[in-house]
């Protein structure tokens, strides 16, 4: 953290420990405008707030926070394609690949919309194709579109196909992203492969999860179809469109994108051809849309209106200042099923770092652990560590107006448990009151005092909650975006580079060496005596 954001989370720190702090509860008790003053829209988006232990004087130091740490500089430099990305040399402008119109968007100094609008073109008439069958395999029409990827590669595809299911009237989309065998194998035995199309979708197109995966499927396709009909069935999503053409897709098979699109923003490039094939090119323009109407918000809105900007702050405040370790994101919308291991990338990846931008250790937490589960599965699993557990874990409720599957009142009943658990986690239940509903049921004193305890909810825990109309590529694309800009924000904060994933670097190096070993146990050798054990017992194992 920079000096002058120093000072101004030192002020921050004071005051909570001065124990002025007033209960969630009690801060709605004195001001009646709460609600209203402690939320802010992004379009259509309301994001709630007030469920947070946060008064004006915390609220202002907040975006004094912001100010010291210079977010407005760092996002001008950001938005204007300056490299960023100080430990990797790349601009961050996964923006421009959302961005409409004829403005120019410059990476270096070079307008990079004419190759983005290229893409997007030859994305739209090939989905356009495969989906109205002028584009066919050997089967005929193409039924199944099988994605290979992982990491930004599949999380993002993943979740924007599983998020707009309603919306789907494409060919069945499916991802296969472990290494582990299972995972091709199931999708494999779905398909048939004369009419299927595979569409490899990596960055580097090194990655060693997907190649084998996409060498695996390659082989079972040639087995059934040929050689020749490679080129039909198989495309490619990449940056490097040397290896692409060496694996055997045709150029005219191959979407590019640019190094200045990292892994986990890249849902919105050619990436995201599998959600075109699902839900055509005007779905995935409304994504975009979505997106850049929250670029426009992130930039031009006033910081209390300013909905990523919050976020962020909200959440430095839990992680700086109350010290909570981790986050959790409970949608209560099914189609987000797979919403929180989407963000656990974005947020984890990016800002789950302990060296800053100066190459020196920081000397405060960074980025917080980030999970969760839609609601109301969760609640029936993990909830009760959020209600009573020794953990304060702040939390992102998420719900839609209107669903996109209307059966009976299961909407009701879903929005309904969404606002009870927010209402729950602030509110609480004493010792009285709970000893009180005891002693209604019937209980004698001696009991209900043994029992009460158990039945406290200490309430006083933090909460945020989105409302949105209705899920669709529009929102969707902006619920993204608020938390991409949440992260970036966070990281400018934290004075650490949120663009770059160093520490996924050395699992990868040392997979490789063991690879050897664990495919010949005579080349076991030079390892830790715990790995050498492992090694060694798999082999015994396998015998
Ligand atoms: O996990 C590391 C990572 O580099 C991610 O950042 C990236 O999304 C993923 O691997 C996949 O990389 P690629 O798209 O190059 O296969």
């Amino acid at each position: 953290m920079i000096e002058p954001a120093k000072s101004v989370l030192s002020k921050l720190v004071t005051g909570r420990e001065k124990g002025t702090e007033q209960s969630i509860k009690s801060l709605f008790e004195s001001d009646q405008n709460r609600f209203n003053d402690y939320s802010a829209n992004c379009g259509d988006i309301l994001f709630d707030y007030s469920k947070n232990n946060i008064d004006r004087e915390t609220r202002e130091l907040l975006f004094q926070l912001a100010d010291a740490a210079d977010v407005k500089g760092r996002r001008d430099a950001l938005f204007s394609g300056q490299r960023i990305n100080v430990t990797e040399n790349r601009a961050v402008q996964h923006m421009a690949l959302r961005h409409p119109g004829d403005a120019e968007v410059e990476v270096d100094g070079d307008d990079v919309m004419p190759q983005i609008k290229g893409v997007l073109a030859r994305m739209g008439s090939f989905s356009k194709g495969v989906r109205d069958g002028t584009i066919s395999g050997k089967g005929g029409k193409f039924t199944d579109v099988v994605n290979i990827g992982i990491g930004g590669s599949d999380l993002g595809p993943v979740m924007v196909t599983a998020a707009l299911a309603p919306y789907h009237d494409g060919p069945r989309t499916h991802f296969v992203s472990n290494v582990d065998g299972a995972d091709i194998s199931q999708v494999l035995s779905a398909v048939r492969a004369e009419t299927t199309l595979f569409v490899i979708a990596s960055k580097t197109f090194t990655t060693q999860e997907t190649m084998t995966n996409a060498q695996t499927a390659r082989s079972w396709f040639v087995e059934q179809c040929g050689e020749a009909a490679v080129r039909d069935h198989f495309v490619a999503l990449s940056t490097a469109l040397d290896k692409t053409s060496e694996f055997g897709i045709d150029d005219e098979r191959a979407f590019g994108f640019w190094d200045w699109v990292g892994g986990r923003y890249s849902v919105w490039s050619a990436i995201g051809l599998s959600v075109m094939l699902a839900v055509g090119a005007e779905g995935f323009d409304e994504l975009l849309a979505g997106g850049h109407a929250v670029d426009v918000h992130f930039q031009t809105a006033s910081d209390s209106e300013n909905v990523p900007l919050l976020m962020a702050l909200i959440g430095i405040y839990h992680r700086n200042v109350c010290g909570y370790p981790s986050h959790a994101v409970l949608p209560y919308d099914q189609h987000l099923h797979r919403f929180a291991a989407y963000l656990q990338q974005l947020d984890m990846e990016s800002n789950g770092k302990r060296i800053g931008l100066d190459g020196e250790p920081i000397d405060h937490d960074s980025g917080p652990i980030v999970w969760g589960e839609p609601g109301t599965n969760g609640q029936h699993a993990f909830y009760q560590l959020i209600h009573q557990g020794t953990t304060v874990i702040p939390a992102d409720f998420i719900i839609a107006a209107i669903a996109n599957n209307p059966v009976g009142d299961h909407h009701e009943k879903l929005a309904a448990n969404a606002f009870a658990q927010t209402e729950a986690l602030m509110t609480g239940k004493s010792l009285q009151q709970a000893h009180d509903e005891l002693m209604k049921k019937g209980m004698n004193d001696e009991q209900a005092a043994a029992l009460a305890p158990h039945k406290v909810f200490p309430g006083n825990r933090p909460t945020n909650t989105f409302v949105y109309p209705k899920l669709n590529p529009f929102i969707l694309g902006q619920l993204i975006a608020l938390y991409e800009h949440k992260v970036f924000v966070q990281g400018v904060i934290w004075n650490i580079n949120s663009f770059d994933q160093w520490g996924v670097e050395l699992g990868k190096e040392l997979a490789a060496q063991l690879l050897p070993m664990v495919k010949n146990e005579a080349r076991i050798q030079g390892r830790d005596a715990s790995t050498e054990g492992l090694l060694k017992t798999f082999h015994a194992m396998r015998e």
